[in-house]
């Protein structure tokens, strides 16, 4: 058997509680969730859809790691300590406690707004990726014939396509914990993709070193790579954060 101990949240009321959970091979923490939603309490509020990895939805602070509740073994993580994840991801500062073997700390990820258990509101999220402009806006306007980027630059950009969206990052990060405006990892990494993407028009080049050249911009960040630990798809926020630094200074 493993203890689920989950944080749960209806408006101002917070408390933990803890479900035992018979362990299956294999089983991942959102199964382990399945389990306990369908048997043990119907009330548990917890987002998910594709299963696999895919769509981004089901980010949790698991352990006090930001990581997929679909892509985490539960094996893997049942005796986990606190203040020693594995995979050398550092852990983000949280109320609760692991308070034993075979003990599963779940909690909703930090630096966004609760709406109900382990379901975060993603509004303030998605604004902040909007604000970078996230598309690409081609001065030709000849949406007649495809056009092409070299393999090298493909390469460059995959890197960043690759985000889903989760937010792990930005539950990671401690300049998103300090100040709610800042743009966070996964905006400047998106940014940063499409800055590169030759075929954006160039003063979207410009335009966006204006609007990121703040402390709610690229100048925020402390450089710590907690988003590059967490990022279940192997996004490099920090690296093009200190890119964008380089071509300001
Ligand atoms: S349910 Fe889609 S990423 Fe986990």
């Amino acid at each position: 058997m493993v203890d689920l101990r989950i944080k749960r949240q209806d408006k101002d009321r917070i408390w933990f509680d803890t479900f035992q959970v018979e362990e299956e091979p294999g089983m991942s923490v959102l199964e382990a969730l399945f389990h306990v939603q369908e048997r043990l309490d119907g009330s548990l509020c917890f987002r998910y859809s594709c299963r696999g990895a895919v769509c981004g939805s089901c980010a949790m602070l698991i352990n006090k790691v930001p990581r997929l509740a679909c892509r985490t073994q539960v094996a893997n993580v049942k005796d986990e300590a606190a203040d020693e994840p594995k995979d050398g991801i550092a852990a983000v500062k949280q109320s609760g406690r692991i308070e034993g073997k075979n003990e599963i700390l779940i909690e909703p990820l930090p630096n966004l707004k609760v709406i109900r258990d382990l379901v975060v509101d993603m509004d303030h999220f998605y604004d902040l990726m909007d604000s970078i402009r996230p598309w690409i806006d081609s001065a030709e306007k000849n949406y007649e014939k495809e056009t092409l980027i070299e393999p090298s630059m493909q390469e460059k950009l995959e890197r960043y396509t690759n985000c889903i969206l989760c937010a792990s990052c930005h539950g990671a990060c401690p300049a998103a914990a300090r100040d709610e405006n800042y743009i966070g990892p996964a905006a400047l990494a998106k940014a940063w993709r499409f800055y590169l993407d030759p075929r954006n028009r160039d003063s979207y080049k410009e335009e966006i070193l204006d609007f990121l050249n703040s402390e709610q911009g690229v100048w925020g960040c402390d450089v710590v790579y907690k988003c590059v630990a967490v990022c279940p798809k192997k996004v490099t926020p920090t690296p093009a954060i200190l890119e964008f630094r380089e071509k300001m200074e």
